[in-house]
């Protein structure tokens, strides 16, 4: 492949349901020189996050939809490879909305998506900065705080072994829970979350009794639920929320692959009552609006991983960019265990 021939993925369909073979198309694209204030920036690893699909739909999003014909939005960390820009010299490692593609063009209006030139030497490995040190990790650690956890209380949180859950449940264990209950998919996820992630008891979604286990993982109920799926899971611990329960409302996968064209969505909560029984509150939040507590929080999740206090998982699909949209499929097969990232290139 030539160097300035670029592969990217262009939305050419909206997904009813699951992607499938013909929403994305794989097209080759000659870069052009570049002007005044581009940089080319190489994409080596790409984060596949359940939000890739909803910026799929047209919905009534937090952002706009990504538009037929474009290239399909995504964060990714590449090094510069050519430059005509004084802030972003050739060799630099970035971080921020390179899309899926091989080659992304970076002007001033992608720097405001944001895109950050990371520091030389990086203090952690290059692709902790798209997980724990990332946006997933910043994810858990707002949810966390915006919860208002207090000592000896107890957490439920979903998807308990991915990317954002995986983190969550170690602060909450950090923050004085009582106890941290997680809820996963299979017995070998569980199993994870309770040797490797530390969770006191982890509730096997996939198994036939799975509200008898969270039942009696909770038997004090929940005071907090950090809530990354929504569904029939999100409706059961709804019913066990004690008095002043906090919902850190972060995500709801279970529905993003019934958002259509249409905005229809999968419904289903029948336990919203109980917030009012249970004089209890619910936020959903955005990782995005906390740009000015990145920091604070990368530092405190970089200190606990240099102590040793943080575990942290990563699945890599190589095979290049063309693995993107398999990919994608794992987060909503549970067949990612922490943070799903693809190898673009070396
Ligand atoms: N608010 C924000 O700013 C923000 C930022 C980042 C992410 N998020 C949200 O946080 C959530 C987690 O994101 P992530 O990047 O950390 O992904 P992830 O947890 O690494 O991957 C998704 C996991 O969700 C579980 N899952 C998928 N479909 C499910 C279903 N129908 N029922 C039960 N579990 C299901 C699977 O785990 P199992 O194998 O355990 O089932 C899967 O591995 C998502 O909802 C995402 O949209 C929000």
């Amino acid at each position: 492949m030539s160097e300035r021939v670029n592969r990217a993925y262009r939305l050419r369909r909206r997904p009813t349901g699951e992607l499938a073979d013909g929403d994305l198309e794989l097209v080759e694209e000659e870069v052009p020189e570049l002007g005044d204030g581009q940089a080319l920036v190489r994409t080596r690893l790409l984060s596949l996050d359940p939000t890739n699909r909803i910026w799929m739909s047209d919905i009534r999003g937090y952002m706009p939809p990504v538009p037929l014909g474009a290239v399909m939005r995504g964060i990714g960390i590449g090094e510069v490879v050519e430059s005509r820009r004084e802030d972003m010299p050739v060799g630099a490692t970035v971080s921020g909305f390179l899309d899926w593609q091989e080659l992304c063009l970076a002007d001033d209006s992608r720097l405001l998506a944001p895109l950050t030139v990371l520091p030389d030497p990086l203090p952690g490995p290059e692709s902790a900065f798209l997980g724990a040190l990332g946006h997933t990790g910043v994810t858990a650690y707002i949810g966390i705080d915006l919860a208002e956890l207090g000592e000896g209380e107890t957490i439920v949180v979903s998807a308990a072994c991915g990317a954002v859950g995986s983190i969550a449940g170690q602060i909450a264990r950090q923050r004085g829970a009582g106890r941290v209950v997680g809820v996963a998919g299979g017995p070998e996820k569980c199993r994870h979350a309770v040797e490797a992630l530390g969770y006191d008891a982890c509730v096997d979604h996939r198994a036939d009794d799975w509200r008898e286990q969270l039942d009696a993982a909770t038997p004090d109920g929940i005071d907090v639920d950090f809530e990354n799926v929504g569904g029939p899971i999100m409706d059961h611990v709804l019913g066990r929320l004690n008095i002043g329960a906090r919902v850190s409302l972060c995500g709801m996968i279970a529905e993003y692959n019934s958002y259509n064209e249409g905005g229809e969505h999968a419904g289903g909560l029948t336990n919203v009552g109980q917030l009012i029984m249970q004089r209890s509150t619910i936020r959903g939040f955005l990782v995005l609006d906390f740009g000015d507590r990145f920091e604070e929080a990368i530092g405190y999740l970089g200190g606990l991983l240099g102590e040793g206090k943080l575990h942290y998982d990563e699945t890599i699909v190589d095979g290049g960019i063309e693995a993107a949209p398999g990919a994608l499929a794992e987060l909503f097969d549970g067949g990612n265990l922490g943070k799903l990232l693809v190898r673009v290139a070396d």
